[in-house]
């Protein structure tokens, strides 16, 4: 047996967590340490995408949300964002039937408004022929941050309390589910970050609140399902107090 089955055989598949997001980070500092540049390291990030979908659903996740792009990535050198954006379009072209195949749901949190046209259309399609999947639902988040989805959701919020289709007392923690852009999908138990950087970077603010945070030194192109597992080993070794004490939560 090598040790990466020995790694999965710990895992406890009762206390799997239903809903896993990724920030993927070090692409470019993948690429620079094999002399190439930011953009063949995107690229050998959907390798890595596959393998931790096939890993997901080998445990039994439900849920994976992955950022892909953010609201402050438009900041980049835009040659850099063209082949980000294009690497988006063919992935899905050359990727979708397999996974409709494989029962992946797939979707995308964020503003698609402002992405090229045609990579508006191939999400649409996309999302379209995947979306009475179950088996593992497929999360992109796309030109999005937790702070747009905060103010769109302030803002539908008050649309309706104006409308009077809300009043402002019901505003509670399940109305801001509901309106959020992650409405219906549970909260994550664990967020994974790889490169080694230890910050949210805008992502998911609100639906980290309890979530058990998981900083690896691993680039995403090294990124492989051994890794999720061992996030997951990880995870499953921490008690999740939820503010009670460590004796309460034995009763
Ligand atoms: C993550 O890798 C991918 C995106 C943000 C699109 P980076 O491109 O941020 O890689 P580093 O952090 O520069 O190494
Ligand atoms: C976060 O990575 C965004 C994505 C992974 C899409 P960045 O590399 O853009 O984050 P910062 O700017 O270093 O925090
Ligand atoms: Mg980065």
């Amino acid at each position: 047996m090598n040790k990466n089955n020995l790694n999965k055989d710990q895992i406890d598949l009762g206390r799997v967590p239903k809903h896993v997001a990724i920030i993927m980070d070090g692409n470019g500092r993948w690429a620079k340490n094999h002399g190439q540049g930011r953009l063949f390291g995107h690229a050998n990030g959907v390798e890595s995408i596959r393998s931790v979908l096939q890993g997901c659903g080998e445990i039994g996740i439900k849920y994976l949300t992955i950022y892909a792009f953010s609201t402050e990535n438009w900041n980049r050198p835009k040659s850099e964002i063209e082949g980000l954006m294009n690497l988006l379009v063919d992935t899905i072209a050359s990727e979708v039937e397999e996974l409709n195949k494989n029962g992946v749901r797939m979707s995308t949190v964020g503003d698609p408004s402002l992405l090229p046209l045609n990579c508006q259309e191939s999400l649409e399609r996309m999302q379209e022929i995947t979306k009475d999947n179950d088996k593992i639902h497929l999360q992109i988040a796309l030109n999005y941050s937790a702070r747009w989805d905060i103010i769109t959701t302030v803002k539908n919020i008050s649309k309706d309390v104006k409308q009077g289709v809300l009043s402002a007392e019901e505003i509670d923690e399940k109305i801001i589910n509901q309106y959020s852009c992650f409405s219906g999908i549970p909260d994550p138990e664990l967020l994974i970050r790889t490169s080694g950087e230890c910050r949210i970077s805008n992502f998911m603010l609100w639906q980290l609140a309890y979530t058990e945070l998981y900083f690896t030194e691993v680039l995403w192109p090294d990124f492989r399902k051994d890794h999720l597992f061992e996030a997951i080993i990880n995870y499953q070794s921490r008690e999740r107090r939820f503010g009670k004490i460590s004796e309460q939560l034995e009763e």
